[in-house]
């Protein structure tokens, strides 16, 4: 963590001097303000006073290992923080087979995020990047179980602060028809066995930027609760859904299997599928989830199992018979 943010959070509100926080930490008055110019620059409000120094303020978005609540036993009971990393995933998959089951790999920015079908993911100050490191006792084969009990947990957990979130499939959490937070799930394992998972989530949580999230067409929690999102409390709440989920993965899948129905964006949705099975595009209706995460998608030459590839949502016709809203780049979803 941050020295200066370190030394400061505990005397969140009260003025500190800069001789005092440049005595304390061995670090020039030089160094000191350098670290007030990164830490703002990640969003963290310092005040400054040429009488009185800094003062962190109460109420800002600020995201360390210290201020995020553990209440779980194993999830995120070790944490790597960084300021800033290429991906989560990556330093997560690079540290998999030694970390301890649960590790969370937390960075303020990602310069090289990476989304699903290979696919960039833009992660500037403001968001919640974070990849979990697990160790389920699980055979390979019922590793798509991981991604869906992610899903549910995310939106278990949105909901929970508020957010009527649901499940785009397979595992893109929306907010009305909206992106708020997208799942990456990378495995490592032998044929019989599977070693670890990472499981990366990108929430936009006081990512604010009204031109960024329409060119991506999505939302933050931030935007759609008109205030800034306390990341660390989403954090916490992310991990206690997870870990709930976690330790029933093998033996109580069933419920996971029904909250992702009840949670689902998709089921009912008329559907495009983008590149389906690499030979074109697949349109149809979405009809259930079956045990392995596959789509279920009923077409005119009768039902097709979708395992994996780019779901767009076509939007229902109102009762005029016209799309629902203008039309945008986007308007599937
Ligand atoms: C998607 O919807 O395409 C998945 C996006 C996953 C983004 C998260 S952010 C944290 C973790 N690190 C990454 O590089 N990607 C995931």
């Amino acid at each position: 963590m941050n020295p200066v943010l370190a030394y400061l959070l505990p005397r969140t509100g009260s003025w500190v001097s800069g001789m005092e926080v440049s005595k304390e930490l061995g670090i020039s008055r030089a160094a000191v303000w350098k670290h007030i110019h990164k830490l703002r620059a990640l969003g963290c409000t310092i005040e400054t006073s040429p009488r009185h120094g800094y003062r962190l303020n109460a109420g800002g978005d600020i995201l360390a290992p210290e201020t995020i609540d553990i209440r779980t036993k194993i999830l995120g009971t070790c944490i790597v923080f960084s300021e800033s990393v290429t991906s989560t995933n990556e330093v997560a998959t690079k540290m998999a087979r030694s970390a301890k089951d649960g590790t969370l790999v937390l960075s303020l920015i990602q310069t090289a995020g990476m989304g699903r079908l290979q696919r960039s993911w833009s992660s500037p100050p403001g968001g919640i990047w974070m990849s979990l490191i697990l160790k389920p006792e699980i055979p390979p084969v019922l590793s798509p179980r991981i991604g869906m009990m992610a899903a549910v947990a995310v939106a278990s957990a949105l909901r929970r602060a508020g957010f009527h979130a649901k499940i785009k499939w397979p595992n893109d959490i929306l907010i009305g028809d909206r992106k708020v937070c997208g799942i990456l799930i990378e495995l490592g394992a032998q044929m019989d066995r599977l070693e670890y998972a990472v499981v990366g989530i990108g929430i936009n949580a006081n990512v604010n930027d009204e031109a960024l999230l329409e060119e991506w067409g999505a939302t933050s929690l931030g935007k759609e609760l008109g205030r800034t999102v306390d990341r660390s409390e989403i954090i916490s709440c992310v991990l206690e859904e997870l870990e709930l989920r976690y330790l029933g993965l093998g033996a109580e899948f069933q419920e996971i299997h029904r909250e992702w129905e009840a949670f689902s964006a998709t089921l009912g949705q008329e559907v495009m599928v983008i590149g389906w099975s690499g030979n074109g595009d697949l349109a149809g209706k979405a009809e259930s989830l079956d045990q392995d995460g596959a789509l279920i998608v009923g077409t005119s030459q009768g039902l097709v199992r979708v395992l994996a590839g780019d779901c767009r949502h076509l939007r229902p016709l109102n009762r005029s018979g016209c799309r629902s809203t203008a039309a945008r780049p986007g308007s599937e979803i």
